[in-house]
């Protein structure tokens, strides 16, 4: 019987957060340290004609600096970097921001000041920073999948539909904001290769990256990535400053570290890309729906490639004879856009859930029933069932705590104070992942636990769950555990991203508590502690692996959520409050009711935050944002969220892995902000089909 699993465990890293104790990839003290500032582009598409370095290599404290002209060697590496243009590799500039040199000085104030006294002459082009002037081509494939893919007739399934909708959705391009910077600590060293102290959501793979990108062997790279501050899809791969990092460190023979701006992180570090999106929907007079067609725009760098899947969703969420789905994909000078929570599904799920609103609204049926209706039991891309879906638990359960019963019947019909009241609800959902992953376990005869893996926590509270799997199998105390992530040095536990940490690395903890059991001969962990302290043996150790099988030829595996949301608006102003919120996820078995709860409330505010305010353009004519930092760029503060309810139904899904864990990272952003616009409409009659909601939107 569980005893820990699925009870609410307080972070075993918040201390050590909370206190400063943890450290973060910038923070490392290393002797000898020297500073790197990137020299970054001022125009958005052209040539360097002349790069001057005279004035900034004479700045007091500088070191040498690197440009196009004396590149330090990067090889090509074989894995993924977020920008496959190498930095440096040319004098060619794609977009406003981009790394046009580094100057490495003793201290960072003097680097950054002589990076400012490089003088570039360039040879600027034509820049297409509006996607309006865009050319669109239909994407490639992504991830193996063709993005055009159809079944049955979707002209037909219209012609024999009562009851349409045919609009267009739009969503603005967003930045990551995550709270701790882009940072890197490169600390070569000749004979013993090279230590990297960088937050990353995928320890084993960079390592092999870095190792790639420098031309040594993969033991020779060592990362250190105890810590993440946030990292939302832009912390999983190497970007171009820190290519150069470790290339210029390689160089130098000396320990670099190059910490990122803010401003530098708008073009550097990655963004969603805006999306337009049309969706046809038709259906019966009694809400069966005939016809579902996607047709989705976003736009990319031209030194990348990045498709803003949001047609992933579209086979999965509601049943129909007739689908089509195409995407399309433009070119435009900017930084390379990359994963951001629920990349595809999030804006995907704003498009599709405003569009069945719509449908509720034009048919006259409770939007909640119309979603009841039309539930697909199987992929229809994949054409597999489902496993362990509750997607109508989280509707009926939402439906009776939110008291959605009592919704006024039509919009504009509730106010409050003088402003109006309106309800709305939309669906969430997130695929179930998983990786293959290793850990080791070892006991101690102080009675503790140790559990290793180079698995990492970037704020989701893995550190907790790993620690609440492990007493669960050995069936000690939670305070009884200590965990290591990480670290390279650690048995690979594959990747965290998308929301698959815990459905890898928790069957692999399983694994591995029992193997060290069946290594020390006994039943119990006591026993195992029992033999130790007579033995005075230090320690039984055991690593095990786990990774996904054939279930995914038997099984569609998918993660299910519904939202509730009430927002108060006062016409006069355009001010929209969000003032209620109710999530009912089914992810699966929960590990930590308490973190999952957190990961489900944490999607659910940058989804507001989405929804209310978050938008980065581009100046038409210079081609860089027009934000630059964390107070130009609008975010949600406490003052924006209400207390949020999160729920969890359903049952585990050991088709999945034996702990029946599907992950929660990303489930909880999706479909937000079309809960948000639903309640607009209910609230005010008004249908905003563009994102964000921002005042002037809603001003009668
Ligand atoms: Mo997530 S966007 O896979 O970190």
């Amino acid at each position: 019987m569980s005893q820990v699993l699925g009870k609410s465990v307080s972070r075993k890293d918040g201390i050590a957060k909370v206190t400063g104790a943890a450290t973060y990839s910038a923070e490392y003290q290393l002797p000898n340290l020297v500073h790197g500032y990137v020299v970054t582009s001022t125009i958005a598409s052209g040539e360097i004609c002349h790069i001057d370095t005279s004035e900034a290599q004479k700045t007091p404290g500088v070191l040498t600096v690197f440009t196009h002209l004396n590149a330090p060697k990067i090889f090509k590496p074989q894995s993924k970097i977020y920008e496959a243009r190498l930095p440096l590799s040319d004098n060619q500039v794609h977009y406003a921001g981009q790394i046009i040199g580094v100057v490495i000085a003793d201290t960072f104030e003097r680097a950054r000041d002589a990076a400012f006294r490089v003088k570039v002459d360039y040879n600027p082009q034509t820049l297409v920073i509006e996607s309006s002037k865009a050319n669109f081509k239909e994407a490639p494939r992504h991830f193996g999948e063709e993005m055009k893919f159809s079944f049955g007739d979707v002209d037909k399934g219209m012609a024999a539909s009562e009851v349409k909708v045919a609009q267009t959705y739009e969503s603005s391009t967003e930045l990551h904001s995550a709270m701790e910077p882009h940072a890197i600590i490169v600390d070569w060293h000749e004979s013993d290769g090279v230590t990297i102290y960088e937050h990353t959501q995928w320890v084993a793979a960079s390592q092999r990256t870095y190792a790639g990108l420098l031309g040594v062997p993969v033991e020779k790279v060592r990362i250190i990535s105890p810590y993440i501050g946030g990292g939302f899809g832009s912390k999983a791969f190497p970007w171009s400053h820190a290519v150069l990092c470790a290339a210029a460190a390689k160089e130098i023979k000396q320990p670099l570290k190059i910490v990122l701006s803010r401003r530098q992180m708008t073009a550097l570090a990655g963004h969603r890309s805006e999306t337009e999106q049309i969706i046809r929907l038709g259906a019966t007079a009694d809400g069966t729906i005939t016809a579902i067609d996607h047709e989705v725009k976003s736009v990319t760098s031209p030194v990348d490639v990045f498709i803003e899947a949001c047609t992933s969703i579209t086979p999965v969420m509601y049943k129909t004879d007739n689908l089509r789905l195409m995407q399309e994909l433009g070119v435009m000078n900017v930084g390379v856009p990359t994963f951001m929570r629920a990349p595809g599904e999030n804006p995907g799920m704003w498009a599709l859930e405003s569009a069945m609103d719509e449908l509720a609204w034009n048919l006259k049926i409770d939007p909640i029933e119309l979603r009841l209706k039309n539930e697909t039991k199987i992929h229809q891309r994949k054409n597999l069932p489902f496993s362990a879906k509750h997607f109508a638990d989280c509707l009926k359960v939402g439906s009776e705590k939110f008291g959605w019963k009592d919704r006024a019947k039509e919009p504009r019909a509730r106010s409050r104070d003088g402003k109006l009241i309106g309800w709305g609800m939309a669906a969430a959902t997130y695929p179930g992942l998983r990786s293959g992953a290793s850990v080791k376990v070892r006991l101690l005869k102080d009675g503790t636990a140790h559990v290793l893996t180079a698995g990492n926590d970037m704020g989701t509270g893995a550190y907790t769950a790993a620690a609440m799997v492990a007493a669960e199998t050995l069936q000690i105390p939670v305070e009884k555990i200590r965990v290591e992530l990480g670290d390279s040095r650690l048995p690979d536990g594959g990747m965290a991203g998308g929301s698959m940490m815990s459905a890898s690395i928790v069957p692999a903890i399983m694994a591995a508590c029992q193997e060290v059991l069946k290594l020390a001969e006994v039943k119990t962990t006591q026993e195992a502690f029992a033999l130790l302290e007579k033995s005075g043996g230090a320690a039984f150790e055991a690593t095990a692996s786990s990774a996904p099988g054939e279930e995914s030829k038997k099984f569609a595996f998918q993660s299910w959520g519904a939202h509730f949301c009430e927002v108060e608006i006062d016409e006069s102003i355009g001010r929209l409050r969000v003032t209620r919120w109710l999530s009912v996820m089914d992810i699966g078995q929960v590990i930590n009711a308490k973190t999952a709860a957190s990961q489900v409330r944490g999607g659910v505010i940058m989804g507001i935050s989405q929804a209310l305010m978050e938008e980065c353009q581009f100046d038409p004519n210079i081609g860089y944002p027009v934000v630059y930092d964390l107070a130009t760029y609008h975010y949600a503060a406490h003052a924006d969220i209400p207390r949020i309810d999160v729920i969890f139904v359903g049952t585990p899904d050991t088709n999945f892995n034996p702990a029946g864990v599907r992950g929660v990272g990303e489930i909880g952003i999706t479909g937000v902000s079309a809960a948000v616009a639903n309640a607009v409409y209910h609230a005010t009659g008004k249908r905003l089909r563009s994102l964000p909601l921002t005042p002037d939107k809603l001003l009668v």
